[in-house]
């Protein structure tokens, strides 16, 4: 049972993008429980309705904001709404992701590669290098990126999940060094499988790639509930882990330490 703080995170504002589903909305639901206003951003608007629903249904709230991360001017949007309507941004977690149906180099498409990319690397790189000014005139900041154990491992998934996620991981690790004396803190985890609706945009298109994965896959430890992943981005956006900055944390069951 996880344990919830509900003053944790009192008075900060919480910008998370991907609420709308799985590991995003259990991060909305966990942090608004332990006190954070929290908007949830995500481009899919009914899923964002049905994690307010959830979060209400607790007897929490949730502000809500429909963005894609893919385009500069909703990435700029999301962030002056949230600024407009609460001040500042003190926790950035860059949860939305997508996969690449399991693609290896040689059967990658274009349309693939550039989609992957553009939510998952270049939808991070937007949120932060909008986030970061504000944080910096603050002196304080908090940024949690989800990468996977394809950021540090090239059997877990196709080429272009893959090379996104450690593309994510690099960005982390730059963030929390450049900016470790701005007050700000920047990390990434790396879940292994979570029981979220990730599978049903990721079914795989390349036998022959899906048999190069088999070894790493059978070795994969059970699914993971996405309210464990929420523990630990709780925790490294808290004051808790204000020593904690440029790590990359497998959160995996154990999958990535044999
Ligand atoms: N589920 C897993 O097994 C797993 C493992 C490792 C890492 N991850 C990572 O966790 C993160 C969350 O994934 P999930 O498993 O919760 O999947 P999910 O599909 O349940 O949720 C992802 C959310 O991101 C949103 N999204 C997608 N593209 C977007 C865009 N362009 N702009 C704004 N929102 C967008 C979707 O609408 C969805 O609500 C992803 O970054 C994913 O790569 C998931």
């Amino acid at each position: 049972m996880p344990h919830i703080d509900e003053h944790r995170h009192e008075g900060a504002v919480a910008l998370l993008t991907g609420a709308g589903s799985g590991i995003g909305r259990a991060c909305a639901l966990r942090l608004a429980q332990e006190g954070a206003i929290v908007v949830g951003c995500d481009v899919n608007a009914a899923a964002l309705e049905e994690t307010r629903a959830a979060i209400r249904a607790v007897g929490r709230d949730v502000d809500i904001v429909t963005g894609d991360v893919t385009k500069q001017a909703d990435v700029d949007r999301v962030v002056a709404e949230v600024i407009g309507r609460h001040g500042q941004i003190d926790i950035l977690g860059n949860i939305a992701g997508i996969m690449d149906w399991f693609l290896p180099a040689h059967e990658v498409d274009d349309e693939t590669w550039t989609r992957v990319m553009d939510v998952n690397v270049n939808g991070v790189m937007r949120l932060c290098r909008r986030v970061l000014p504000g944080m910096i005139e603050r002196h304080q900041g908090a940024i949690v990126n989800i990468a996977s154990v394809g950021g540090f491992r090239g059997g877990a998934a196709g080429v272009a999940y893959t090379a996104s996620k450690h593309a994510v991981v690099g960005l982390t690790r730059s963030i929390g060094w450049t900016y470790r004396d701005e007050g700000i803190r920047c990390n990434a985890i790396c879940p292994g499988g979570v029981a979220t609706n990730i599978g049903t945009t990721a079914v795989p298109r390349s036998a022959w790639g899906l048999e190069r994965l088999h070894p790493i896959h059978a070795a994969a430890a059970r699914m993971a509930e996405p309210d464990e992943i929420a523990t630990l981005l709780s925790w490294l956006a808290s004051a808790e882990a204000s020593n904690v900055s440029g790590a990359v944390i497998a959160d995996d069951g154990g999958w990535t330490a044999g």
